[in-house]
């Protein structure tokens, strides 16, 4: 091939890449995340949760609303690698269903993310944690991960464990889900516990017409 030749046959590839269609990239929907992110208390100890994804999920609080803006929430990430195991036995999953003991040994949490608060927190720390909280699980959600929050923690050894230099409020676990959860649709006043049959956990949800006054 002449110089000529070779040097055409580039800038004609070159083109024929810079006019090729845009590779779509397929995210789901609000809708399709919103539904898929439930509170999954059973995780595939197969799937490795990494410093770079828990990264990733905690980068959305770069981007939330606060009350105030005070901005006081601090996140402490803890995978398989820093130490993720030491949180076992620190906090109680599926208090509606005791008699489980959930989770089910060998599908703990691979990872998860202690939301601390560098203020005593108010009514506005307490909403931001809730929207940090939701926003990273959705965000968990659309890298195909999946988690819960806890509240049932003990927050004195959770401190000691992992030297937190602030009070933790609220612990996500994060991993690749390993369980079927399905919602119902109820009326207000129906019972609202969460219920497992045939191995799928069913969660109550008030229909929207009762939600609004
Ligand atoms: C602030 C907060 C704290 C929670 N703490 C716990 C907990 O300690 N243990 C637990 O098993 N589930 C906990 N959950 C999960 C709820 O039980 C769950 O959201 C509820 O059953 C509805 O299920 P869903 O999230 O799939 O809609 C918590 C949820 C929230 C929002």
């Amino acid at each position: 091939m002449s110089n000529t030749m070779a040097d055409n046959y580039l800038e004609n590839k070159f083109e024929e890449l810079r006019n090729r269609p845009a590779k779509k990239k397929v995210t789901a929907s609000l809708s399709t995340l919103l539904r898929r992110n439930r509170s999954y208390r059973g995780f595939d100890k197969s799937c490795v949760v990494t410093q770079a994804q828990l990264r990733r999920i905690a980068e959305v609080c770069t981007k939330v609303p606060s009350g105030r803006n005070q901005q006081a929430l601090r996140f402490k990430l803890l995978t398989r690698d820093t130490g993720a195991e030491k949180m076992q036995g620190l906090y109680k999953l599926g208090g509606a269903l005791p008699e489980l003991h959930l989770p089910f040994p060998g599908t703990e949490p691979e990872a998860f993310i202690i939301i601390c608060s560098t203020r005593e927190p108010d009514r506005w720390v307490n909403m931001d944690i809730g929207i940090a909280a939701q926003s990273m699980l959705l965000k968990a959600t659309e890298m195909g991960l999946g988690g819960i929050c806890i509240g049932a923690f003990n927050p004195a050894a959770v401190t000691e464990a992992f030297a937190l230099p602030y009070p933790p409020q609220l612990v996500v676990a994060i991993g690749k889900p390993a369980e079927q959860i399905e919602l119902v649709t109820v009326r207000e006043g129906d019972d609202l516990k969460y219920y497992r049959e045939n191995g799928v956990h069913y969660v109550p949800k008030i229909a929207l017409d009762d939600l609004i006054l």
